[in-house]
């Protein structure tokens, strides 16, 4: 059988060549197509029975034009790039491969919290991390990693998350938080790890950021979709002590950065999970779900059931 690995921004050699290991050693084949466009896409997917993707847009389009797949692997956390009711009704199984590429993506937070609070590195005397209060909007497996490296730059750590017991952040010495507003007014930094889906979509309002106590930094390793970009311009005008960091850039970017320069800071393209390691583990890990489940149906990270 074939298996397509699709991904606009390519895995690091190490990861596609352990990639190809795992599906030649099931007896497939693997087909790669790296920076490839949606007609590329379309093409390579006609005769595939598995496909490989990161964010990759995989709608309907791509779904009509694959007859032959079984199965979708998003090497990575967020799925908001596939179809799910679409792949459902076409009977393909879609799953993502959770943790894997979490640590990379918690590490760039606090790179990109730093480089905020050390004026861009421009010799100015800044202000540091230890002593000070971060909260964590969504205690998944990127806010987990993120809470565990904050704890070693000796910030006190707090984290809202309705799906997560309050006994099981503070057995991580996390504190509980139970509103956002709670959240955005109790921590000088907060760092966002919620997924773009209807409910939180622009959930992160000008109110809520106002709410930012004194030099207050809003980090985004997770979805721009999340934020009220409008919202957000409005913010960083009534509070010129507030900075929005984000790997993820806003629609507004050219517009945000000639206004308030460096309160700003966007990465060009989305690098939170691109690192050799992550992009080994999410790889590899996707190539085996891959495997496994042309071999029996095996489907434990399947998000579209
Ligand atoms: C994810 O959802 O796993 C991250 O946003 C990383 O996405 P990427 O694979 O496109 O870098």
């Amino acid at each position: 059988m074939k298996v397509l690995v699709a991904t606009e921004k390519p895995f690091a050699a190490e990861a596609v060549n352990g990639i190809k290991k795992v599906i030649d050693a099931a007896g497939h084949e693997l087909v790669l197509l790296e920076k490839g466009t949606k007609e590329d896409l379309i093409k390579a997917v006609a005769d595939v029975e598995g496909l490989i993707v990161r964010s990759d847009i995989v709608d309907k389009e791509v779904f009509d034009a694959a007859k032959q797949l079984k199965v979708v692997v998003r090497a990575g956390a967020g799925y908001d790039n596939i179809d799910l009711a679409e792949a459902t009704a076409k009977g393909v199984c879609v799953m993502n491969t959770p943790g894997q590429n979490s640590n990379a993506v918690a590490e760039l937070v606090f790179g990109m919290a730093i480089m905020m609070i050390r004026n861009h590195y421009n010799g100015k005397a800044g202000t540091e991390l230890k002593e000070k209060s971060l909260g964590i909007h969504a205690y998944g497996q990127v806010g987990r990693n993120v809470a565990r490296i904050a704890k070693g730059f000796g910030m006190a750590v707090t984290a809202l998350d309705p799906f997560v017991k309050d006994e099981d952040m503070v057995a991580e010495g996390v504190t509980p938080m139970h509103s956002v507003e709670e959240l955005y007014s109790n921590n000088q930094f907060v760092s966002l790890h919620i997924p773009a889906t209807p409910q939180t979509k622009q959930s992160v309002t000008k109110e809520l950021i106002c709410k930012l106590p004194k030099n207050g930094v809003l980090i985004n390793t997770a979805r721009k979709e999340v934020i009220d970009e409008a919202g957000l311009a409005e913010a960083l005008e009534a509070r010129p002590d507030i900075c929005y960091v984000a790997d993820v850039k806003p629609d507004n970017a050219e517009e945000l950065t000639a206004k308030y320069g460096d309160r700003v800071f966007f990465t060009p393209k989305k690098m939170g999970a691109q690192t050799a390691e992550a992009n080994i583990k999410a790889g590899i890990a996707a190539a085996e779900q891959v495997v496994a489940h042309l071999r029996d149906g095996w489907n434990r990270f399947q998000v579209n059931k």
